[in-house]
This record gives structure tokens, sequence and C-alpha cells, in this order.
């Protein structure tokens, strides 16, 4: 990475006709000797035996120009803004966390499992999905005035997946520690800074490993990625925390030997109930937490990352395991100052009865979810996992206040033009 300081001397043939023409964005082929430089900001330079120019680029025209553009301009862009430092720093620690993610998951022996793109089952039971047909959507086929999918293609409705939680699940009952990191697609109209309608997510999914188990491995896969993206992307942290946000490197380097507070939702809305901030949305015990109020807790009252678990079994989803009080879930949200939920997670319900119950609560059809009942009846073991954003975790590392400016190709509510 970085930039190479080119010295062309002027008796190169073409140093009037080529090389004096040249402008940002052209492409270029060098050969000459690379050698220590007398000049400030850079150890060596390329002094040129030859220039040849291989693609030129018209300045009069080319919309990247010396000086900086904004991240919103930059987005109409998408093919040119990778060629920006901002973004080519970007591409470089997000394919670096990648492999620190594989590298972690698979140096403790998880098998990597490709779960499906395309599925029939809601896995958040949100009905938050997209849906995948090869309907003519001008004439689609109707059965007692709805839409007849027996006539599409997979014979019944399918849909881009949210998660490969459920499908995660199956392989941790055949192999023990398993995870997943793949593009995973939300319809819900949220036009925020954290949200995409698509992201990729890392699931992994543990039998006989209950929330504390859960809980320890987040912290472990999160220091882990923290102290690669330091010792590996150097140059590209120290220019995120000279340009983007001065706190970054610090925060980074100060989490992987820190350990992380842990707390109850019930503890955390106690706290927020005698918090002196006006929020924006009111606090009650039972209300789905904000991420004002994440950020509080994080930010305001810890200045670290949290992890709050025993959530209230009606603002989580169906499949996680309800506590003996009855009104609580083993939900596990890991939180971070800035951003708020990175990570959501939680023991699964590994009860055949009670899943039904949920299922059936939360106005789900148990059938619709046979195949998943039956890993309850079939060697059934207390298991869990848990869902990190992966274009989340890139904004904590790098600091950049938009979600669309951690992905190559942002989709969000009305966006799609590459
Ligand atoms: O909390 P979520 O919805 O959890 C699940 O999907 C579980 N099935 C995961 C599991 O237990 N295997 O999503 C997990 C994480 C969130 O914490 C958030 O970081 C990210 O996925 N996320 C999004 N990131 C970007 N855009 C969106 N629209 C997101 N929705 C969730
Ligand atoms: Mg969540």
């Amino acid at each position: 990475m970085g930039s190479l300081q080119i010295i062309a001397d002027g008796k190169l043939p073409n140093y009037k006709d080529e090389v004096l023409a040249l402008q940002t964005g052209c492409s270029i082929k060098v050969t000459g000797l690379l050698a220590a430089s007398p000049g400030k900001g850079q150890r060596v330079e390329l002094q040129a035996d030859e220039v040849t120019v291989v693609g030129w680029a018209d300045p009069a025209v080319y919309p990247l120009q010396k000086k900086r553009h904004s991240f919103e301009f930059l987005r109409t862009i998408a093919h040119l803004r990778p060629r920006t430092n901002t973004f080519g720093a970007v591409a470089r620690v997000r394919s670096a966390m990648s492999y620190a993610i594989h590298t972690f998951f698979q140096e403790r022996g998880f098998i990597y499992i490709h779960t499906p793109i395309i599925t029939g089952s809601d896995c958040e039971g949100a009905g938050e999905m997209f849906r995948v047909t090869k309907f003519n959507l001008d004439q689609i086929p109707q059965k007692d005035g709805h839409a007849d999918f027996t006539q599409d293609f997979f014979g019944g409705p399918a849909s881009l997946t949210v998660s490969g939680q459920l499908e995660a699940e199956i392989y941790a009952h055949a192999m023990g520690d398993v995870y997943t990191f793949g593009p995973t697609f939300r319809a819900e109209d949220s036009n925020t800074s954290r949200h995409l309608a698509e992201f990729w997510m890392v699931e992994p999914e543990m039998a006989f490993c209950d929330l504390q188990c859960n809980a320890e491995l987040a912290v472990q896969l999160l220091k882990y990625v923290f102290a690669h993206v330091l010792e590996n992307c150097e140059e590209d942290m120290k220019f995120f925390n000279r340009f983007i946000d001065s706190t970054v490197v610090d925060t980074l380097e100060k989490l992987v030997s820190q350990d992380f507070e842990y707390l109850t939702y019930t503890e955390g809305i106690e706290i927020l109930l005698k918090a002196k901030e006006k929020f924006e949305f009111p606090v009650n015990w039972g209300c789905d937490l904000q991420s004002e109020h994440e950020r509080y807790l994080c930010e305001k009252v810890f200045h670290k990352p949290l992890i709050l678990v025993d959530y209230p079994k009606e603002i989580k989803a169906f499949y996680m395991k309800l506590n003996e009080d009855g009104k609580t879930v083993r939900a596990m949200d890991v939180l971070v100052p800035k951003i708020g939920e990175i990570i959501g997670g939680s023991q699964r319900e590994d009860d055949h009865d009670t899943l039904v119950e949920r299922i059936t609560e939360m106005n789900l059809n148990p059938e619709d979810y046979w195949w998943y009942l039956e890993l309850r009846k079939f060697g059934s073991t207390p298991h869990s996992g848990f869902g990190l954003g992966f274009e989340r975790l890139i904004q904590f590392v790098t600091g950049l206040a938009n979600i669309r400016d951690v992905i190559p190709f942002p989709r969000t509510p009305g966006n799609v033009s590459f």
C-alpha cells in the first residue's frame, strides 16, 4: 500500500508529449531504479528509465481530482471511489478483517458452513425478507385471492435469507462448533447510518455451549480481530486515526486487553431510568433499546463495550431460550460506543415443547419450522451462537460514521445503481 514517487527525467523520449500530460487517473507502466530518496516524506523513489502510458484519463471529465471529495459525492461514483485513499484503506482493512475472522475460527477447529442464500424460512420471524420469485409480476397466478406459490419456481414461497443461524444449528448438532460468514438481506426500511439492505454476518453456532460460553467466544473474537488489524494494517489505521477519527487506534489498543462490561437488561433499564439525559424514545422495562440508549450506556456510563443479557421475551426472536422467570430469554447483545449493537446472539431454546409454545406465541406456524423442531427431538443439546454485523464492526474499527462507506457497493432503500 502507500504511494510511490517516480522521478522522470526530462531526457525521456516521450517526456514532453506524454509524461508532462499525465494527470490523476491515468495508468502507466514504469521501469527504472528503486533508490533511497533524498526528498522528505518517502524512504525510496523510482528513478524512471521508461514510462509507458497504458490508459489515459481526460482531466476535463475524470470525476476524481486531487482535492478531498465528500463521501456523499463518492457514493454516486462507486466505480471510481476505491481509487481514493480512504476507500483503498477501507478495502484493505475489510479484507484483513475477513482473513482474521476465518483464521480465528479455523484455528479453534470450527467448521465453515455455507448456509443458503435462498431460503424458505424466516429466521428472525420478523417478516423483513426480500421475496425470490420467477413469477411475471404483472400476472401472478392466484388461488383463493392470494398468490399461488405452488406454481412458482420453488413450489412454495422463497426469500433471501436474513441469517444463516437456523441452518448453522443443524450443522452444530452434527459437528459441534461451526460458523458461517456470508451475505444476509433485510427488507427493513431503516434509512440510518448503521443499516444496509445487504450486509455480511459472521455467525458461529456451538453445541454444548451456554450463554456464558457464547459471550466469552464473542469477546475473544473481537479482541482477536482488533489485535490483527493493529498488527497488520498499521499504515491504514494511522490514516483513519489522522483523517477520520482520532480515537480509533487508542480505542482498539485498549480493548485488546480490557474486560468488557457484563450486565442484564433489567440492570441496564434501571440505569437508564435514573439518567438525567433526555432520550428521544421513552425507557421502561419491556421496551426495545434504541441506539441512543445503547450508546448512553457504553459512552456515558461504562466507557467501554457492554454485553447486555436476559432481555424480555416479547422483544426477542422465538428461538431464544426462556429463562426460569418465564419473562426473559437468554439473549445477548454486544454494544459498543458510537455504534450501539454490533452483535446479537443467544442461547437457543433446546426444549421441544417450550419452543412450540414460543413459535405459536409469536404468531408463527410450528409446521413451517418442523425440521428445526426435530433438532429438539433427536439429541438436543444446550447450544448457543451469535451474529456479528461485519460492516458495523468495520465502522467501529475505522471510525467511518456511515455504514455505506465500509461496503464496496451499498444497498439501501432507494439505491441500487451499481
Ligand atoms: O441481531 P440480529 O438480527 O441477529 C440475528 O440475525 C441472529 N440470527 C444472529 C445469530 O444469533 N446467529 O443481527 C445480528 C447483527 C446485529 O447485531 C447487527 O450488527 C447486524 O447483524 N445487523 C445489521 N447490519 C447492517 N444492516 C442491517 N440492516 C443489520 N441488521 C442487523
Ligand atoms: Mg439484534
